[in-house]
């Protein structure tokens, strides 16, 4: 019996583990043989309230070759910018467009907006969580292993939006993740324990650890992000100094597997979270991450716009 798919993707609690491997099934085999113009005629409202390259492009780019459209919204060009209820703006979207994408701070806002929305809508990152890199990575991740059992990944930084959504996503699939973070900075105590209650279904292992040596140990895939996520700017300089013994680089790799991957959701600062010679080097898999959330995104909105009651 196939699940339908839920109208929205906000966390990934949304997707059964069959539905992420569908997924991955369907994005890869879109990037192989291409695509159809399923979505004709489907429109995708984007709002952003942060910046965006990957995300921006890749959800427009994906519409168009699926037939269909996308437009960009800036959030404070709208007028939720000026204090409309995001209510109001769900219900009136809902009118114009197939389905929305959202970038924001809050993750209630999404929720809320998803609440009141009659279309599907999809986080395009929040303060909390990146379903959507989450995707793209585990697809990379199968493209590359085959499989996600006995294949480990460690997440080295901050443990916020990517950890969050790593976990929720390698819970599902039955990966072993280890998440090394500086002490205060550990991911979300209630994700935490979201991820180890799914784990026990799929067999996945749920570490969390501020030890990046200990975290890093036989790793096959080693994954770090920014230190200061957007809206932390002023951070920046401080969460240097915090987060200092945990960059990614030569000294620590050792430790991982000798053929392990690097990977990164981007955009990335070069010389803090990691060293040149890792995220340009030959076990850097970055820019086919990248790549993937182009697939994995045109397979989720073929899902979210084609395949619910
Ligand atoms: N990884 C990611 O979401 O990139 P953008 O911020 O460029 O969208
Ligand atoms: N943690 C980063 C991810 C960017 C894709 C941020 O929130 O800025």
């Amino acid at each position: 019996q196939k699940a339908v798919y839920a109208k929205d993707l906000l966390t990934l609690h949304e997707l059964t583990s069959e539905q992420m491997y569908e997924l991955f099934h369907m994005a890869m085999d879109m990037k192989q043989y291409g695509t159809k113009n399923v979505l004709q005629g489907k429109i995708l409202g984007m709002i952003f309230d942060k910046a965006s390259t990957r995300t921006r492009v890749s959800f427009e780019a994906g519409m168009i070759q699926l037939g269909g459209s996308a437009l960009y919204l800036n959030g404070s060009d709208l007028q939720l910018g000026r204090g409309e209820p995001i209510e109001d703006t769900a219900k009136v979207l809902s009118s114009y467009v197939d389905a929305i994408m959202i970038r924001t701070f809050s993750h209630e806002k999404v929720e809320l907006l998803a609440k009141y929305a009659s279309i599907p809508v999809i986080n395009g990152l929040t303060d909390d969580h990146h379903p959507c890199q989450a995707l793209a990575d585990m697809m990379t991740i199968y493209e590359i292993m085959d499989t996600f059992n006995g294949v480990k990944l460690t997440y080295i930084g901050d443990g916020n939006n990517v950890c969050h959504s790593l976990l929720l996503a390698a819970a599902k699939v039955g990966l072993h993740v280890v998440c090394a973070t500086p002490l205060g900075h550990e991911p979300s105590e209630q994700i935490v324990e979201e991820a180890k209650g799914i784990a026990v279904q799929t067999g996945a292992v749920i570490e969390i650890t501020n030890d990046p040596i200990e975290a890093v140990h036989g790793a096959h895939f080693i994954y770090s992000d920014v230190w200061a996520s957007m809206g932390q700017e002023k951070e920046q300089e401080a969460r240097k100094e915090v987060f200092q013994g945990y960059q990614v680089n030569d000294a620590l790799v050792a430790h991982a597997h000798p053929n392990y991957y690097f990977m990164h959701c981007l955009p990335a600062h070069r010389e803090e979270e990691v060293t040149t010679s890792i995220i340009d080097g030959e076990h850097s898999i970055v820019f086919m991450q990248a790549e993937n959330r182009l697939h994995i995104q045109k397979a989720l909105l073929k899902a979210l716009l084609t395949e619910q009651e």
